[in-house]
């Protein structure tokens, strides 16, 4: 296939906020997740070695939309508001959003939320949406949201609202939270590439596209959702 032109001659630069596990999470001094090895084949099928930037959750999609980067890949999902900015690859994952609180909390559900403290990750999806719901007083936003997760277990908060795989694995690794069962909100995730750019967009997903195929992207998803 011929080279795709992308921001940095021979490399494909993915941006990301690596505070999402299983998507992308730090490992001593890596980077690794779900995203990470999509993107790394995705590199491998193009020609191009992978670069990976780290910045905050709200500033991966200037960093596309000013050049700075290839692709924003970071369990991000598509909305309306986003396709203004960045077109979107073909999904491949779905998401719902989930509720945490601590072991003791006496919260059920969505509806029990009203008037309480609810930490999410900053311009997120569960921030827009419980800013939404809730109204800004109620929302308490976090650069990370293990920080808002710590924050609950020291009860500064009342509850966490973040994607469905994350929130599992968090309450895997942190005593004394638990997740509601009642999730809410559907939502895909998608690579966001400059706006226009549909030649880096195609050759995106065609790589996608050959990995679904391959069942190489099961086997991504699965190698890092097992228990
Ligand atoms: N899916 C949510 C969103 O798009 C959360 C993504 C958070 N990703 C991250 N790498 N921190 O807003």
């Amino acid at each position: 296939a011929a080279k795709v032109k992308t921001v940095s001659a021979g490399k494909l630069t993915m941006v990301t906020n690596a505070e999402f596990p299983p998507y992308e999470y730090h490992e001593g001094n890596d980077i690794k997740g779900i995203d990470v090895e999509i993107c790394q084949a995705v590199a491998e099928k193009l020609g191009l070695k992978l670069e990976i930037e780290d910045v905050a959750f709200d500033a991966i999609i200037p960093e596309v939309t000013s050049g700075k980067a290839d692709l924003a890949a970071a369990g991000m999902t598509v909305t309306e508001d986003r396709k203004q900015n960045m077109d979107f690859s073909d999904t491949y994952a779905s998401a719902k959003q989930l509720i945490l609180v601590k072991d003791d909390s006496t919260l059920a559900g969505k509806d029990d939320l009203k008037g309480k403290k609810i930490g999410v990750q900053q311009g997120t999806t569960s921030d827009l949406m419980s800013t939404e719901d809730f109204g800004d007083d109620a929302v308490v936003r976090f650069s990370k949201s293990m920080e808002a997760v710590q924050a609950l277990t020291q009860g500064k908060i009342d509850a966490v609202i973040v994607d469905s795989q994350t929130a599992e694995q968090f309450v895997k690794e942190v005593p004394g939270i638990k997740a509601l069962d009642a999730s809410y909100s559907d939502e895909s995730y998608a690579i966001g590439v400059k706006k226009g750019n549909t030649e880096l967009l195609n050759a995106v997903n065609g790589a996608l596209s050959e990995l679904k195929s391959e069942g190489k992207l099961d086997e991504i998803v699965t190698q890092y959702t097992k228990a």
